[in-house]
């Protein structure tokens, strides 16, 4: 009998994880976690699940007894309730390069609409107005980005080829070339005074819940941009509708809200200062992801360290 690898996210992509699976990794017995109902005839079967894909697990994991590695499909794994898997079972948040392919992409498509006055143009068009802003060097703006894990590192990496002067912030201290690293509570206020245009790309946890707010836009300068890749929680959302108000923030490209997606008359879908995609900066690509998530089976059965392993402690 060969071991389940059941999977439980969306099955448009779940067909593509299974062609993959048949070619690449016949001996596992691929499942897509179907619309109804469990997929399990009894208790045997269910004993022959070994790994499990989700972006939400099943609600009864218990009745996977045999669970030895979850896998998040995506590279958040804030969705998931840690309390309600198993403590045991390694969690792996998704780190394939599609995704951080994706990320460099908006990031990098978003920091450009900003300093190349894309949303200007698209008014004065719309005014039939012939009217040139001045172009500024990339150099003379500063970038920040909030979070400097693998996705941020890599936006960085080509936002320092386009010229940018860049930053980074997060808990711990990092050294990246060609990248002024702040660390810590306490630097967040110089880091956040040099952002003429501040990027979140931070895992949401209970500590940075809410970490947009009215006292951080004050600490950016007058007229900064902000853009959020990270989540929708991230954001206190009165608090930018204000400083957008106030001319504190000049605009922000928000690719995340909180709910996903927010109610019909929420004010951000015809702000004329907020640009609003229904998060889609990046997505997991089924065959680099399908590639990542083998080699860490491979790396399982060979007792060695796993990539993508969350620290549930730290939540991400
Ligand atoms: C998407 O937001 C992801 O976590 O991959």
């Amino acid at each position: 009998m060969r071991d389940i690898f059941l999977y439980k996210a969306d099955p448009v992509r779940g067909a593509e994880w299974a062609r993959l699976f048949a070619r690449h990794a016949p001996h596992l017995d691929f499942r897509i976690w179907p619309a109804t109902g469990a997929p399990f005839a009894d208790a045997a079967e269910e004993a022959r699940v070994r790994f499990l894909a989700a972006w939400q697990p099943p609600a009864d994991l218990a009745a996977l007894p045999n669970l030895e590695l979850i896998f998040s499909v995506g590279a958040g794994v804030d969705q998931l309730d840690f309390s309600t898997l198993p403590p045991h079972v390694p969690l792996l948040r998704m780190v394939e390069p599609g995704i951080v392919g994706g990320m460099v992409e908006y990031v990098s498509l978003a920091v450009l609409a900003i300093h190349r006055d894309w949303q200007s143009y698209a008014a004065r068009q719309r005014a039939r107005q012939w009217q040139a802003i001045r172009v500024l060097p990339a150099a003379s703006r500063r970038v920040g980005v909030l979070g400097l894990g693998s996705l941020a590192q890599a936006a960085l990496a080509q936002l320092r080829a386009f010229g940018f002067a860049c930053a980074g912030w997060s808990r711990s201290q990092h050294t990246i070339a060609g990248v002024d690293c702040y660390a810590g509570a306490q630097a967040l206020p110089a880091f956040l005074a040099r952002c003429d245009i501040l990027v979140c790309l931070l895992p949401l946890t209970p500590a940075t819940r809410g970490i947009l707010n009215a006292e951080l836009f004050a600490a950016l300068p007058r007229g900064a941009a902000l853009i959020n890749t990270g989540r929708g929680g991230h954001l206190v959302q009165d608090d930018l509708l204000a400083a957008l108000d106030s001319g504190q923030l000049a605009h922000a490209v928000l690719d995340v809200c909180e709910p996903e997606p927010p109610g019909p008359e929420h004010p951000f879908w015809d702000h004329p200062r907020i640009t609003l995609t229904p998060h889609v900066a990046s997505m997991t690509q089924p065959e680099m992801a399908v590639e990542v998530v083998l080699d860490n089976l491979r790396r399982h059965a060979e007792g060695l360290p796993l990539q993508g392993l969350v620290d549930r402690g730290r939540g991400y």
